[in-house]
């Protein structure tokens, strides 16, 4: 007879599912339920059991894993990252650091034009291979599940490029990865003279190519001051919901241009960075249901103002939180680190920042139903850490305390563990 689970982890000293059926708003983010001496059990991927050791303590299971001592949590999810990229952009960082913007060294032929240069370049398999080393990364800060984009084409050939290799990507390695089409993040310099000959192209060309190949869940925009204005992004985003392509968008990152509330009217899943966001755009975000996804780590890199969190929260908007993993303003796949940014620079809670990195980070990309969660039918990612108490992730802080990552019922990272007993599934 078949064993009861492939997996049984037990005993959990400290288990914080992060479950719930919606996303988490408002006060209740600040309750984050703990299980003690908890167990998990796992059958074909999915989690089957989650609740008190006692109860499972004698089932039958193919393999266990004691997590005696340790917190476990569900796999993080990142849904805003711009993998994947190649090359090499450390020289704006000195540029930067030496006062010139990030805007300035785009315009410059730097910044998102520079990595186009050697995207362009690379063949889908360099860029696969690119991938799966930040998928490893990742992986290693627990996060088993991640949004990835292309935007470093800027051209036809390369855009579908870089989502062929996001394609392959998410066939080899553990993780889920949701792709999302941005050829709209930077007029390349064919167009410079004619931007709206770009949007001409982006709408007739590239975004129905990318439907009729179902490359993208998504389609992204880079909403800003010396990328795409509002009318722009407007007619992007509505081309692809037309396609059945779902909208989201880079908004009011740098300049309030009224980003949140294009967000609003089109009907966006998210709305991500909003270091400049106003107070009207907020509101129209927490009236139409757009998830606010903030980027600590970029203002942190680009030494810019924090994205106002606290408003988003007492305005009711689901708020999620994203590494923004990307070669130019954010270069990390430390997602935990990204959360301690929210909870130091912008005034969240330890437990709302461990929503926002789980249950409402899957709720940004509309997958809550199906991860984010340590929850009976959810896809079994579960990570554990060598810490008393969720807490204790961010009292010693920018450390890794992880022991073990849990991807799909399979344990991922870092590998064979000694006090693993039976087959490892
Ligand atoms: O989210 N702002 C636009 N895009 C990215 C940066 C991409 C890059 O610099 O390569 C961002 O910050
Ligand atoms: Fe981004």
């Amino acid at each position: 007879m078949r064993p009861d689970f492939d997996l049984l982890v037990g005993p959990i000293s400290s288990l914080v599912p992060c479950h719930d059926e919606a996303a988490r708003t408002g006060a209740a983010l600040k309750e984050l339920p703990v299980l003690t001496e908890a167990a998990v059990g796992i059958r074909d991927g999915l989690f089957t059991y989650a609740g008190p050791y006692k109860d499972v303590a004698g089932a039958q299971a193919t393999a266990r894993l004691d997590a005696s001592g340790m917190t476990a949590l569900p796999g993080f999810v990142d849904p805003h990252t711009h993998v994947p990229f190649l090359g090499d952009r450390s020289a704006e960082l000195v540029l930067r650091l030496q006062g010139k913007s990030y805007m300035e060294i785009g315009h410059a032929g730097g910044g998102i034009l520079s990595t186009m240069r050697t995207v362009r370049q690379a063949s889908q398999t360099q860029l696969e291979e690119a991938g799966r080393a930040t998928a490893a990364s990742f992986l290693s800060h627990g996060v088993t599940a991640f949004e990835a984009k292309s935007g470093y084409g800027l051209e036809t050939e390369t855009e579908m490029k870089q989502l062929r290799a996001l394609k392959a990507l998410g066939e080899r390695v553990p993780q889920r990865v949701v792709p999302t089409f941005l050829g709209a993040h930077f007029v390349p310099p064919e167009f410079k003279e004619n931007p709206d000959a770009y949007v001409d192209l982006l709408c007739e060309e590239m975004l129905p190519r990318v439907a009729s190949e179902d490359l993208a869940r998504f389609c992204d925009v880079f909403c800003e001051e010396g990328a795409f204005t509002v009318e722009q992004s407007r007619r992007i985003l509505l081309k692809a919901k037309g396609l059945g392509l779902q909208p989201r968008l880079h908004a009011d990152e740098i300049v309030d241009t009224g980003g949140a509330a294009l967000a609003a009217e089109v009907g966006a899943v998210s709305a991500d960075h909003l270091m400049a966001v106003s107070d009207a755009g907020i509101e129209a975000m927490a009236r139409a249901g757009v998830c606010a996804t903030l980027l600590p780590g970029t203002s942190f890199y680009l030494r810019k103002a924090y994205a106002p969190a606290r408003k988003f929260i007492e305005a009711g908007c689901a708020v999620a939180l994203s590494t923004d993993c990307n070669p130019g303003s954010s270069f990390t796949t430390n997602l935990l680190n990204v959360a301690t940014l929210a909870v130091f620079g912008m005034g969240m809670m330890p437990e709302e920042a461990l929503w926002a990195i789980t249950l409402n980070a899957a709720y940004a990309l509309r997958e809550h139903g199906s991860m984010g969660s340590v929850a009976v039918g959810k896809r079994a990612d579960l990570t554990l850490w060598r810490v008393p108490s969720c807490l204790h992730l961010f009292y010693p802080y920018a450390e890794n305390p992880l022991e073990n990552v849990i991807c799909g019922g399979r344990l991922a990272w870092p590998g064979e563990r000694g006090d693993l007993h039976g087959t490892a599934p």
